[in-house]
């Protein structure tokens, strides 16, 4: 389960584009998504609208004028039949000066009791206990309805008096398209954006993967072909190359390096000896002790080394690691006399990696040493011969039989 999950973020941890473009894009579409609820709950909203008297209405928030015929001086659009009742004519105009559909609108008027319609246009009218109600006709409603525009609707009324004022009641809700919501339209276009950046960053990502995985195939497999060579030519150190990138890579583990530090440590310790394929075969097998001259041609393999890896550029620190791993931490080892931090990491580390496999196999002159011995010998020169960090590194892990 861990793998699982440290195998999906690991591409957040490696390439901040795809950490900021999953960001962004997550933050967009929350951004969308309060914003497309904002819209919806808007939309169920009822608005009410009052208006008392004749004259022009502005709204609040939303903008409906209403205009009904002046009739102030009590006569316009106004007249008396011969039965004495007054006949009156209503123009109402109804603007929808906003961006949004105004839908299930329904506009009521005060009357008196005994009036009546007589004739009316444009809508859907009712008449019941001195209310008027007129809702807009199907046809009718979209017109009306639509942003930035308008309607009339109408009507005929006869009342026993002559009615010189009237009340309006409209009800009714707006439909706010999200599309022409700048800030709908804003987080909808940032979001298209870093989703596409999103989505090609992960494309490139396992793209460029993939062709590093290839590429270290080969250059593994290459590494080992030359390791085999190296070690062919030792019968008494046969696998040495290949134990000491194993041991190198566990130590490099323990001490928390990062996995490229620690493939890479295993390809140095691979190659660290390299420069041995220069030292005669006479010296290199020869089971007596090494004579002075024989001894000074042995010390020289880490500049062999150096020389060989000269230039191998696949491999960060090779070289390094080839010509610093018989330096000692206190200063003592060749071929420069390094000593401490001086001593570059990845040569210390094969350094204890080289010397726990020299230890712990049979050598021409003595059988492989005891895990206790080998820990003693590595409490012993922690700090002299060994990088301290290192060795106790190599001392959890015999200790926890992981090697
Ligand atoms: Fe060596």
């Amino acid at each position: 389960m861990k793998n699982i999950f440290a195998d999906i973020f690991l591409p957040f941890k490696k390439s901040p584009a795809i950490l900021i473009s999953f960001i962004l894009s997550v933050f967009s579409l929350s951004l969308l998504i309060i914003q497309f609820a904002w819209i919806a709950n808007q939309n169920k909203k009822i608005i009410t609208y009052d208006q008392t008297g004749p004259g022009k209405f502005q709204a609040k928030y939303l903008t409906i004028n209403m205009e009904i015929p002046d009739r102030s001086d009590g006569t316009k659009n106004c007249w008396q039949e011969e039965n004495g009742t007054w006949g009156s004519q209503y123009d109402i105009y109804i603007y929808n000066n906003t961006d949004y559909t105004f839908l299930d609108w329904e506009l009521e008027m005060t009357v008196p009791e005994e009036a009546r319609i007589d004739s009316s246009w444009n809508g859907e009218f009712t008449q019941s206990s001195g209310k008027i109600k007129v809702k807009g006709e199907q046809e009718t409603l979209t017109i009306m309805a639509a942003a930035h525009s308008s309607i009339k609707i109408g009507f005929v009324l006869y009342t026993n008096q002559l009615m010189n004022s009237s009340s309006f009641h409209l009800t009714g809700k707006f439909l706010r398209n999200p599309l022409k919501n700048k800030l709908f339209l804003f987080a909808l276009t940032v979001f298209f954006v870093v989703f596409i950046i999103f989505i090609i960053s992960n494309v490139v990502y396992y793209l460029v993967k993939k062709q590093r995985t290839i590429d270290n195939e080969k250059i593994e497999s290459l590494i080992k072909l030359c390791a085999r060579f190296i070690d062919v030519r030792d019968e008494y150190t046969k696998m040495h190359s290949s134990h000491v990138g194993d041991y190198a890579r566990k130590i490099a583990e323990k001490m928390g390096f990062d996995e490229e530090f620690q493939k890479n440590i295993y390809y140095m310790g691979m190659m660290h000896d390299v420069g041995k394929v220069l030292i005669p075969r006479e010296i290199l097998c020869k089971t007596s002790k090494l004579d002075d001259e024989e001894w000074k041609e042995m010390k020289k393999h880490p500049l062999y080394s150096a020389g060989i890896l000269e230039g191998f550029t696949a491999v960060p620190g090779i070289k390094e690691a080839a010509l610093y791993h018989h330096e000692r931490y206190d200063g003592s080892g060749y071929p420069t006399g390094l000593r401490e931090k001086e001593i570059p990491i990845q040569a210390r580390i094969i350094c204890v990696a080289d010397s726990y496999d020299a230890m712990h196999t049979n050598r021409s002159y003595r059988s492989h040493l005891s895990d206790e011995v080998i820990l003693q010998e590595l409490e012993k020169n922690k700090g002299s011969q060994f990088d301290p960090d290192a060795a106790e590194a190599l001392i959890t892990l015999i200790k926890e039989h992981k090697l």
